[in-house]
């Protein structure tokens, strides 16, 4: 640990235990309005996080490796143009972490510690990960905190996987679910212990209330782009880590700026996320994130509806 990061750990964000039912006290809501994130401890339990681990781990038992060996990576931008990726949006898929493959392109480790995620849509096509994602709590907390039409846009389950987890970049998660205006809610499930050593979020809080910094999307030409949209930088100094236990919900403004550091410790550290947009906001077509006609966004009610 350098010595900002030692300085950085002993700020932190403000936690709060679970409320019943997802209803929100004027003091979180006033917190989340003032930091951009919102810490809520022993949100799933113990039984449900281990269901979701079971569960993610059966889809990569599922996936072929050699069907397609899409390196995921957020530094080096290698998933643009990359239609595995473009196309996930509206399909359950896998993606390897970047360290996964040696010189030769075989596998380092086993399969089920190669992946970095699944995305993007496991909360509408699995049921285990829909019933989770529909919790009622859920709905309420984004109706206190403002959505007036809910819509699960988006899904990924990280594993940070020992030893060769990659660091994710500072960003804003409304730089990739991008509406007008921004609307973009992040809801992070820790199903593990996420610790500085293994590669825990870190936040910047109060940052959310800046301009977003750039826009991922699809240009004219039908390429995925990430446009700079002001040269500011985010102050390395400002950052806390969001260091939480197995079963604590971070929730996270879109505008947030938010980051995490690679894994080198022996332990893995997986989440679930799910972002919500307000579909009273408009989603332009060019976002990267799209869905077949037969699979459009829905919220939070159980059935098909
Ligand atoms: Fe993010």
């Amino acid at each position: 640990m350098t010595e900002n990061s030692a300085r950085a750990a002993s700020r932190t964000a403000p936690r709060f235990p679970a409320p019943a039912q997802g209803q929100l006290t004027e003091e979180m809501k006033q917190s989340f309005n003032d930091n951009g994130v919102l810490v809520l401890e022993n949100f799933v339990s113990r039984e449900v996080c281990e269901q979701l681990m079971q569960r993610a781990g059966e889809i990569v038992e599922a996936f072929d490796p050699d069907e397609f060996r899409a390196v995921f990576s957020t530094t080096q931008k290698s998933h643009e143009g990359n239609s595995y990726f473009e196309q996930s949006g509206d399909k359950i898929r896998c993606f390897f972490e970047e360290e996964a493959f040696d010189e030769q392109g075989n596998l380092k480790q086993s399969k089920a510690l190669s992946i970095n995620k699944i995305g993007h849509a496991q909360h509408d096509l699995d049921p285990v990960f829909s019933a989770f994602s529909r919790n009622p709590a859920l709905a309420q907390i984004a109706a206190n905190l403002g959505m007036a039409q809910p819509l699960l846009s988006q899904s990924m389950y990280i594993f940070k996987q020992p030893r060769i987890g990659g660091e994710v970049v500072c960003h804003q998660d409304s730089t990739f679910l991008y509406t007008e205006p921004h609307s973009c809610i992040g809801l992070w499930f820790a199903l593990e212990d996420a610790t500085i050593e293994n590669g825990c979020m870190w936040g910047l809080p109060g940052h959310h209330k800046a301009p977003l910094k750039k826009r991922h999307y699809r240009n004219a030409a039908g390429k995925l782009v990430t446009e700079k949209l002001n040269d500011s930088s985010w102050p390395e100094e400002d950052r806390v880590p969001l260091d939480v236990k197995q079963g604590s919900l971070i929730v996270l403004h879109g505008q947030l700026p938010h980051l995490s550091g690679p894994n080198r410790s022996d332990k893995s550290r997986q989440a679930y996320t799910l972002h919500l947009i307000d579909g009273a906001c408009h989603y332009p077509d060019s976002n990267w994130l799209v869905r077949s006609p037969d699979l459009p966004f829905r919220g939070f009610e159980t059935d098909n509806a």
